[in-house]
Formats: C-alpha cells, sequence, structure tokens
C-alpha cells in the first residue's frame, strides 16, 4: 500500500480486521480453561498452533495443516517446559527461536508477540542476563501473554502494547529482532522493517518467520480482508521482500523455505477462498511458503 489518505485509511481498515481477529484467537484460548494434556503431542490431534478447536475458534494464521503444526515447529522438549495456554495460543508458521541462535545475555524483541510463546521460550535460551520483548497490537493477547508469563515464572520478559510500524523501544536497544507470521498481517511493511533495523544494535539479527508468496498473487486473493487476516494475501514475494530488507538497511538477506503450502492446507484454515486462492496461485506458477528469512544490520564501522 502507499501513502496516500486513501493508503492509510485502508491500511487502518486492514489492521483493524487483523486486531479483531486475533482478540477472538486469544478469548477462544482464554475461554477454554486450557489443560496441560490437551495440547502436549500425544495422539490428540487439536495441538498445533493451528490446530483442531483453536482454529476452529481462531481463524489461525498460518496456512497449515491442522494435525501437525506445534509438532513441527516445536519440539515436545520445548512444548512441555510452557503453560498450555502458551502453547495453544502459538498462531505461528515457524520457529524463529530454534533458528536464531539466541546466546545468553541477549536482549530479544518479538514483533507481534501474540499469546507469548517465542517471547518464553526467547527468555529460556537467552537466561537471566539476557530479556525478552514482545510487541503486540492487541489488549486480549497481551493480557494472555502476561498470564502465560506469570505462570511460567518468567522474570526476565516484557510484554509491550504497540505497533509493529512504530515499536515502542529506543534506537539500538535489542539485539535480535524475531517475528513469527506477523509482518504479513502489515499493511505498511517498510515501515516495519525500518523499525526492526532501527532497533536493532550495530551488527544485530533479524530472524524472522513468515509466509511469503513465489510467483504472483492474483489481484483477487490481494483484496480479501479474510485472506488477509489468515496471512495469505498480505505476503509479500520474494524478491519484494529482499528488496525492502535491503532498502531499510539490512545485508546479509537469506531466504530459507520451511514450508510449502498445499491448497488443502490453505483450505483447512481459510475455508474454500483459502483453497481456491492457493489453487489460483498454483495454476500461475506460483508457490506459497513459509520462510525463515535472515539478515544483519550492518556493525559500527
Ligand atoms: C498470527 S498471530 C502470531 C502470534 C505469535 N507471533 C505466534 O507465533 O503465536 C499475529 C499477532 O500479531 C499481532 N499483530 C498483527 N499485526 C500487528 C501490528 N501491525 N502491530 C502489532 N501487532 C500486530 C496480532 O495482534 C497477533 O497477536
Amino acid at each position: 500500500m502507499g501513502d496516500t489518505a486513501s493508503d492509510r485509511a485502508e491500511g487502518d481498515r486492514v489492521r483493524e480486521a487483523v486486531r479483531e481477529r486475533y482478540a477472538s484467537a486469544a478469548n477462544a484460548v482464554t475461554g477454554r480453561g486450557v489443560a496441560a494434556e490437551s495440547v502436549l503431542p500425544t495422539t490428540d490431534t487439536s495441538t498445533s498452533c493451528c490446530g483442531g478447536e483453536s482454529a476452529t475458534a481462531s481463524s489461525c494464521c498460518s496456512p497449515a495443516a491442522p494435525a501437525d503444526v506445534s509438532r513441527d515447529l516445536y519440539s515436545v522438549a520445548e512444548m512441555s517446559e510452557l503453560p498450555p495456554a502458551a502453547v495453544l495460543a502459538s498462531l505461528g508458521c515457524g520457529n524463529p527461536t530454534a533458528l536464531a541462535e539466541l546466546k545468553p545475555g541477549e536482549v530479544v524483541l518479538d514483533l507481534g508477540s501474540g499469546g507469548g510463546i517465542d517471547v518464553l521460550l526467547s527468555a529460556r535460551r537467552v537466561g537471566p542476563t539476557g530479556f525478552a520483548y514482545g510487541v503486540d497490537m492487541t489488549d486480549e493477547m497481551l493480557e494472555l501473554a502476561a498470564r502465560n508469563a506469570a505462570q511460567a515464572q518468567a522474570t526476565n520478559v516484557k510484554f509491550l502494547k504497540g505497533t509493529i510500524e512504530e515499536v515502542p523501544l529506543p534506537a539500538e536497544s535489542v539485539d535480535i529482532v524475531i517475528s513469527n507470521c506477523v509482518i504479513n498481517l502489515s499493511a505498511d511493511k517498510g515501515s516495519v522493517l525500518r523499525e526492526a533495523f532501527r532497533v536493532l544494535r550495530p551488527g544485530g539479527r533479524f530472524a524472522v518467520s513468515d509466509v511469503v508468496v513465489r510467483g504472483e498473487l492474483p489481484d483477487d486473493v490481494r483484496r480479501s480482508t479474510e485472506l488477509w487476516v489468515g496471512c495469505l494475501a498480505g505476503a509479500l514475494e520474494e524478491d519484494t521482500y529482499r528488496g525492502l530488507l535491503a532498502d531499510a538497511g539490512f545485508e546479509g538477506v537469506d531466504l530459507e523455505v520451511t514450508r510449502d503450502y498445499t491448497a488443502e492446507d490453505a483450505g483447512l484454515v481459510a475455508g474454500a477462498a483459502g483453497e481456491r486462492a492457493l489453487s489460483a496461485v498454483h495454476d500461475g506458477g506460483g508457490r506459497v511458503v513459509s520462510a525463515f528469512i535472515r539478515a544483519r544490520k550492518p556493525p559500527a564501522r
């Protein structure tokens, strides 16, 4: 989207739709009275970020198959160390904490932290000398994340209310920016990437899971609010993603595909519209994938 008054109005409308969708997702988890055994991976297929009942309740972000997502994304060991509601609220499309090579003492920022799963995992990895921030704009998600942090007895975390287009942290205050299936939801991705660059210290890392398009999304898919809040319509085309990161000042951009979505995957999350959208992308020779995207802020000279 551009920078005219009507572009801004459209951006506000999309953001409000996203906020409503993820408020419902948080409420669906909060209202369920979750028991640990209901989210740990046994033979239960409701274990995933997009899983079973939670997907139905929340219309999860990731266009992925419900039965295997959290098992793909998070290890049993990771899930068992988290409050059940943090696992159940997971709406990501990757596991940035597993790939980000976090070190003790580092400061991490999670853009769009949702129920807090990646903040809590990061906090454990960076240890008591490190710190993990989450930023989210949705009150219901922030409340859920705070509850999960209290239950996990995590003292080196803080959830901040704000937008990822205007991050409420000072410049050069974090070592690593992570995010899980959120940047595609923004109507102003250039601002998000410039903000990630601003808050990183020189030499800091960008390590993000996101949905990415290889090829073209049909115009009617791009215009669908339903498919936008479901993490499909707003997904950046791969070269555009690389270009926006470079424009923001990042170097060493690397994009690794972690999952290639089928039309059936999209149908499970976004219903018939999602399935049709993915089929149209495939018919045009394109793909919709989850990717792990790495980049670095140049070190101080
Ligand atoms: C798909 S969920 C992912 C949550 C979390 N990263 C995870 O993996 O479970 C998207 C989250 O990003 C938040 N979000 C979306 N757009 C945002 C924006 N522009 N600014 C701040 N938060 C945003 C939503 O409120 C929601 O909690």
